[in-house]
């Protein structure tokens, strides 16, 4: 059942390509420039109507939701909040007929979201719920829904569910954006196009396993590592943290690269492994001189940088390359070598890589 693989984790993970492509199967015109939903039921001229838009989940599904809100901005200039669902309930949000609120959940049981769901709607508030289970609470009880078509999550730290949240998450950016005639339209086309060559992508950075793999061996005895990154390499950087902690239990601290000055360079100190993220193109010089500054206090750093980036290598240890697509859609990308880094040094660790401790799959109380 785990294909050959050692857990499911890494069948999983190995999975995303072909759920990456599930998820566009469909929603891409015939000539390849339009997004598809024929799924969604907005009411007549919402899609223009909308003006904020909350998006709420919770563990890795939030994080998707972070790349998400920077999408939608980018693509709608629709003010995107993006909070925890435990938040969100239990303070007054401002909502107005013309919120839309789009909750993220893979399994569409976790009790938070669901009772933020909840509240919305008797709000009077419309509901998008992005799951990947068909019949779920979310599912059923939200005004719209976009499937996630990642098949079946078995590992509790989740990661083909992320990679799929984030292809829903951009197909809905540029849906909204060819609705409502947003400038960013015209950006869609091109995206759709980068979006069908993701699969291929993807498989290429799972070629950076044995790389990562010899990584984790040799650091998995620390205890701290440190993910910088600016613009949407943090957020994945939040991704990237949040897996190691939750399979591998090693400390981890996920840092706007920019902001380690103002907090907590006093722990960066020699050979901690510091994991930058180097996908953002307009960010390059910004994250390279945050990195001297770790580097200056010794620390071992793994960069993360596009294929082709030849620079990279004279500031930092050591460099996983990916392939180049454009710094908007990284995180698709990104996000794999660091689900591979936490896979790899849970293993080292001696860990129970499918059923980490004191987590579970889906929490349905609060
Ligand atoms: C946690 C899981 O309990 O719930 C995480 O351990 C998950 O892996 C989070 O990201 C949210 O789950 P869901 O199903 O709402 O996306």
């Amino acid at each position: 059942e785990k294909g050959g693989y050692d857990h499911f984790m890494l069948k999983e993970i190995h999975e995303q390509p072909k759920a990456i492509s599930d998820t566009l199967t469909g929603r891409i015109s015939e000539d390849g420039t339009k997004v598809v939903f024929d799924e969604l039921n907005f009411p007549e001229g919402f899609a223009k109507d909308i003006d904020r838009i909350h998006i709420l989940a919770c563990g890795t599904s939030w994080h998707a939701g972070m790349v998400g809100k920077y999408a939608i901005e980018k693509l709608t200039r629709i003010p995107v909040d993006c909070e925890i669902a435990s938040e969100y309930r239990y303070r007054d949000p401002i909502v107005s007929k013309n919120t839309l609120l789009i909750a993220i959940t893979q399994s569409g049981e976790t009790a938070d979201t669901l009772a933020a769901l909840r509240q919305a709607k008797e709000q009077g508030t419309r509901v998008l719920a992005i799951t990947n289970v068909v019949g779920s609470s979310a599912a059923r009880e939200a005004d719209d829904v976009i499937f996630t078509w990642a098949g079946p999550e078995i590992s509790v730290a989740s990661t083909k569910a992320y990679t799929t949240q984030l292809t829903a998450l951009y197909l809905f950016a540029g849906w909204l954006a060819q609705e409502r005639g947003a400038a960013g339209a015209a950006e869609v086309p091109a995206m759709l196009t980068a979006l069908r060559d993701m699969p291929a992508h993807a498989e290429t950075v799972l070629e950076t396993a044995p790389a990562i793999q010899a990584f984790a061996k040799d650091w998995s005895s620390r205890e701290h590592a440190f993910f910088i990154g600016r613009g949407l390499d943090y957020e994945v950087s939040l991704e990237g943290s949040l897996k190691l902690k939750e399979i591998s239990y090693m400390h981890a601290e996920a840092y706007p690269a920019g902001e380690l000055k103002h907090g907590t360079l006093a722990l960066i100190v020699e050979d901690i492994p510091v994991i930058a993220l180097v996908t953002q193109d307009d960010l390059y010089e910004k994250t390279i001189s945050n990195i001297q500054e770790v580097k200056a206090r010794d620390a071992f750093v793994l960069a993360l940088a596009w294929s082709g980036d030849t620079e990279i290598g004279k500031t930092v240890d050591q460099v996983i390359h990916i392939p180049k697509v454009s710094a908007f859609l990284a995180p698709i990308l990104a996000v794999i070598p660091l689900q591979l880094l936490a896979y790899y040094a849970s293993v080292a660790r001696g860990n129970d890589v499918d059923n980490p401790r004191n987590l579970a799959k889906s929490v349905t109380v609060e």
